[in-house]
C-alpha cells in the first residue's frame, strides 16, 4: 500500500493508502475524495480527474502519458507544469507520501 494525501481548493487534507498498481483517480473515488469526478473511467476522454502534482513529488511521478496533453486543454481550471490526470498516475511503492493538489472545479 502506498500512502497518498489529498488537498483540497480550500485546504483540506486527505490521506489514503492505495494499492500499488491502482492509479489515483480510481482510489480517489473508491475513498469518496472530492474533487475527482473520473467521468470517463479513467480512459482518457474527459479530464475530470485532473489534479496537480506537488511541486516536490512533479519528477518522481514521471512525464505525462501520450495524448495527456490534449485532453488537459479541456480541463475546467488552469493547467499548469504539474498538472496530471490522477488516471494516469499509476500507483507504486516509490510513490509513498505522494501529495496531489485538488483544482478548485472539474466541470
Ligand atoms: Fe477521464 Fe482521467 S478519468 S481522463
Amino acid at each position: 500500500m502506498t500512502n497518498v494525501t489529498f488537498i483540497a481548493h480550500d485546504g483540506t487534507e486527505t490521506t489514503i493508502d492505495i494499492a500499488n498498481g491502482d492509479n489515483v483517480m480510481r482510489a480517489a473515488l473508491a475513498n469518496d475524495i472530492d474533487g475527482i469526478v473520473g467521468e470517463c473511467g479513467g480512459s482518457m476522454m474527459c479530464a475530470t480527474c485532473h489534479c496537480y502534482v506537488d511541486d516536490a513529488w512533479a519528477d518522481r511521478v514521471g512525464p505525462r502519458a501520450d495524448g495527456e496533453e490534449d485532453m488537459l486543454e479541456s480541463a475546467a481550471c488552469e493547467v499548469k507544469p504539474t498538472s496530471r490526470l490522477s488516471c494516469q498516475i499509476r500507483i507504486e511503492p516509490e510513490l509513498d507520501g505522494l501529495v496531489v493538489h485538488l483544482p478548485e472545479s472539474q466541470t
